[in-house]
């Protein structure tokens, strides 16, 4: 996945390009160029490898002036990350310029096209591919550069977020969309673009989101004062006439814009003294669970109300299956409610990676329900899962954590997280509450059903409210969890287990380990040691067993001695109060009681925290982990 962003206006574009990739650097950061047309109409490219920083050195000497421009940061497909194959590229002419995040899987097809056009190519990118066929079609149709890129979209087979540049018109800005997503910020006088709105929000808060297929032109021509700025009013749905905007499709039907008012803050977006987003976003989780259950859980009323679930009661009464789609952390999320759906609905669940899912030609039925779960809400797989099983008739129900995000849209109802961006790639306060919505969603479906005790309900949904404070008890042993990290930074390999509803959770903990601290680590449910993994045991290999005192607790213990026995290091996560694992495990971390289907909630907190401070020690970048990205929008 990568980032793009563009400026077109009154201001100086450089400061407000870098401003934003470095905004947006947590989407991909393998290397990053900026595309300016200055003053006197020439087009400046400038790249670099690595990261936004990089980039923003090799400039510093450069002619960066110009009131339009356009940017990206690289998270590479298609060329390793390099200057050549960085973005923006130029046409073969050097007067267009292009920014892409996405795929185009025709690419070598089009590619040979213009090659026999005598078409040459510098990079190994499909965007240059792109950028070169636009041209191509602007020349040889003898059409604006809009039309073009309307044209050269129709032949284009792959997802899309672009932004295009002429330098012959300095003030027009082009981009379009398709699978990837694209949101445009509308200033007084002034239009941003962006993957998502976290470079936009410190501009303005009127942005319009941009559908599949949609190419959006933005010009300064002839600007006149446009009305007075809106930002902290409400347009909400409201769209604004503004002639500096045009939207059609890539068939050039028109389309009007529909002007929304964001809802992010800037100081949600910076780290508030943490040293890492990951950590602001690891010690938020009380307020942010507090957040998302506020209006939901009423622990007064001793009830639940979901409205993506009041509104479409029949289709979870009468659901025979349930099946769950998503990729990764958000998977791991789905895992707990397969216990938690069976345990209080009744409805058996399947659980199925997305990218897995979409491809091996699974029975999907009309009285099915797809649960898509992904915090981005853009993840390629998530979004491609749910698309196949809309076509097949089921009932999609998404749990997203960015509003207007592709898969809530693709979605017939669904249940927004709430809980701010999530800048960290390494998923913390967006799994807990994807936990807790989907707690919810289950108790709401057993308890309209039947099939769960009206005491079973009121237990539960009394603990929930109890949990960001039990969250906080945890989190004050930071300091400890900190200090015994060191002891860990050696280990090549971790093996992590949990049994019931916290088999999931050692899954979970295992992946925030090995994608920031790079330390291979496995999750695995605790029975499964005696099949094969307890050959492994050694002292170079610390377990990690989560223990809480509930379900087959007394077996885990067992767990315990036999990797004891076998000269093993247990890290164990207990209940308070804990007095058998505690005299077994050489490290023992304590989380208070609640009901047994909360205690993830509680047990993954150490577990991120471990993992954050491993990561740490060992000199980690635990925000931007090599080779990931916050979303991958890209197969
Ligand atoms: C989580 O720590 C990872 N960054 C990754 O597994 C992530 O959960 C996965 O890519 C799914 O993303 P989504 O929730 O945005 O769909």
């Amino acid at each position: 996945m990568c980032g793009i962003v563009g400026y077109i206006g009154k201001r100086n574009a450089y400061p407000i390009l870098i401003k934003g990739l470095h905004r947006l650097e947590y989407r991909g950061y393998d290397s990053a160029g900026v595309a300016l047309i200055n003053a006197q109409g020439q087009l400046n490219i400038y790249k670099a490898k690595g990261k936004v920083a990089e980039l923003e050195a090799y400039a510093s000497d450069k002619d960066t002036t110009g009131t339009i421009g356009i940017a990206h940061t690289r998270w590479a497909t298609h060329g390793e990350p390099n200057t050549v194959n960085a973005h923006p590229h130029y046409s073969e002419s050097e007067r267009l310029a292009i920014i892409h995040n996405g795929i185009i899987e025709n690419y070598a097809v089009l590619k040979a096209g213009l090659q026999k056009e005598g078409y040459s190519f510098k990079s190994e990118t499909d965007t240059e591919v792109l950028i070169q066929l636009i041209e191509y079609t602007q020349v040889n149709k003898h059409v604006d550069l809009r039309t073009a890129v309307q044209l050269a979209l129709q032949q284009v087979i792959g997802a899309y977020a672009i932004a295009v540049l002429d330098k012959d018109h300095p003030d027009t800005l082009i981009a379009a969309r398709k699978g990837s997503p694209l949101v445009v910020g509308v200033g007084q006088e002034e239009y941003f673009i962006a993957s998502d709105a976290t470079p936009i929000v410190e501009y303005t808060d009127k942005v319009i989101y941009i559908e599949d297929e949609e190419v959006v032109k933005l010009s300064t021509k002839g600007q006149s004062t446009k009305g007075q700025s809106t930002k902290g009013q409400s347009t909400k749905g409201q769209s604004t006439k503004d002639e500096g905007i045009e939207i059609t499709t890539i068939n050039n039907v028109q389309k009007t814009p529909e002007i929304k008012r964001l809802e992010l803050s800037l100081s949600q977006l910076e780290k508030g003294g943490y040293p890492h987003f990951m950590l602001k976003e690891i010690f938020e989780q009380p307020r942010t669970l507090a957040d998302s259950m506020r209006g939901r859980v009423n622990v007064r009323q001793d009830n639940i109300a979901l409205s993506g679930f009041i509104d479409n009661k029949e289709r979870f009464m009468n659901a025979k299956r349930i099946i769950i789609t998503a990729c990764g952390t958000s998977w791991h999320a789905g895992l707990i409610a397969m216990y938690a759906i069976e345990e209080f609905a009744q409805i058996p669940v399947e659980v199925e990676y997305s990218s897995e899912f979409r491809y091996r030609k699974p029975v999907i039925n009309r009285d099915d329900v797809v649960i898509a779960i992904s915090q981005s809400g853009e993840t390629a797989d998530t979004l491609a899962a749910i698309q196949l099983a809309k076509e097949k008739g089921a009932f999609i129900f998404s749990i997203c954590n960015v509003i207007g995000a592709s898969i809530p849209r693709l979605s017939n109802s669904g249940c927004y997280t709430h809980v701010g961006p999530e800048i960290g790639v390494a998923s913390t306060k967006a799994f807990t509450a994807q936990v807790v919505a989907l707690t919810m969603l289950a108790l709401c479906i057993g308890k309209e059903k039947g099939t769960m005790s009206e005491e079973q309900y009121l237990h539960v949904v009394r603990a929930l409210g109890q949990i960001p404070d039990k969250i906080e008890c945890v989190l004050s042993q930071n300091k400890r969890i900190a200090d015994f990290a060191k002891t860990f930074t050696y280990a090549q390999n971790f093996i992590y287990l949990g049994r019931g509803y916290n088999y999931p959770v050692a899954l979970e903990g295992a992946l925030k380990l090995k994608e920031i601290s790079y330390i291979h680590a496995e999750g695995y449910p605790a029975a499964e040691m005696k099949h094969g993994p307890i050959a492994l045991i050694s002292q170079e290999m610390p377990v990690v067993v989560v223990a809480p005192r509930c379900g087959t607790y007394e077996k885990v213990v067992s767990n315990i001695q036999e990797i004891k026995a076998r000269n093993g290091r247990v890290i164990a996560i207990v209940t308070e109060g804990d007095k058998m694992v505690s005299k077994i495990a050489d490290y023992v971390i304590e989380v208070p009681e609640t009901e047994e289907c909360l205690t993830p909630l509680l047990t993954v907190i150490p577990l991120q925290l471990l993992a954050y401070h491993i990561a740490v020690v060992k000199g980690c970048d635990v925000d931007q982990p090599r080779n990931l990205a916050k979303s991958v929008t890209v197969e």
